[in-house]
């Protein structure tokens, strides 16, 4: 299994959430991206992790109220560095095509604006059934938001969920089993080494994000932690196997 998951990409290597991102992600040596996904106001799932376009284009607005078109009008690369000048926003339709190709593993984060918690996970969930590359092992749906892992787990019981959370709450094996995840993806910063034995021997998978200096991954891989989300898969490929 990846030990390492790039986040956004490779978050400090390229811009966030972008095809060079995933590019720049496969070219450090990672078999695993985590990303966001979100719905235009026309309803096509694109790839970003905030509300806003503000800080990671070049325009303003909000995402859920922009058409496509509108969105995609934006460069998503200069903001990070001239040299990524021309990226756009991509849709998750051109991801999963390039993941396929990068032969990239995926975490795929539902975030869905208020009030389109079921539509979102409806729309990512019918994206992956049509267009999942084939060559790819499964992707794992995560979300903070338990209303949209309840509808992926109605329409899709199959596909993997992880309960993505800051601090790992008490009700946390409640929450897990009611959602049949296989993991909790956790803060690393708020994550006790007690809790990581709790939720391992309970069986279930630990992922925490988002750890960039190689010490603190190895001591959370130490703790019983799977995997960790990074920005910089260059510097902790340096120092841990994949
Ligand atoms: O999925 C792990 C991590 O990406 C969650 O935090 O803010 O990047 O969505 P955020």
């Amino acid at each position: 299994m990846a030990r390492l998951i790039g986040h956004r990409g490779a978050a400090r290597v390229a811009p966030e959430n972008t095809l060079a991102g995933f590019r720049a992600a496969a070219a450090c040596g990672v078999r695993m991206v985590e990303f966001d996904v979100r719905l235009t106001r026309d309803l096509i799932p694109i790839v970003l992790h905030d509300d806003r376009i503000d800080r990671t284009t070049d325009g303003q607005g909000d995402a859920a109220r922009m058409t496509y078109a509108e969105i995609r009008r934006h460069d998503a690369g200069s903001w990070f560095d001239p040299r990524f000048r021309g990226e756009r926003v991509p849709s998750f339709s051109e991801t999963l095509a390039l993941l396929g190709e990068l032969g990239l593993g995926a975490i795929v984060e539902l975030k869905p604006a208020s009030g389109q918690e079921a539509e979102t996970a409806e729309r990512v969930v019918e994206t992956l059934r049509q267009e999942w590359p084939e060559n790819l092992p499964s992707p794992t749906l995560s979300s903070f938001r338990s209303d949209a892992l309840e509808v992926a787990q109605r329409v899709a019981p199959d596909l993997a969920r992880a309960v993505l959370v800051k601090k790992v709450p008490s009700d946390w094996q409640t929450r897990a089993d009611a959602l049949e995840a296989v993991a909790l993806h956790v803060d690393h910063r708020y994550l006790k080494s007690s809790e990581a034995a709790s939720i391992r021997d309970a069986g279930f998978g630990l992922f925490a994000y988002t750890v960039n200096e190689p010490d603190r991954a190895e001591e959370l891989f130490n703790w019983g932690v799977e995997a960790v989300f990074t920005d910089c898969p260059d510097r902790l490929l340096a120092s841990v196997a994949s």
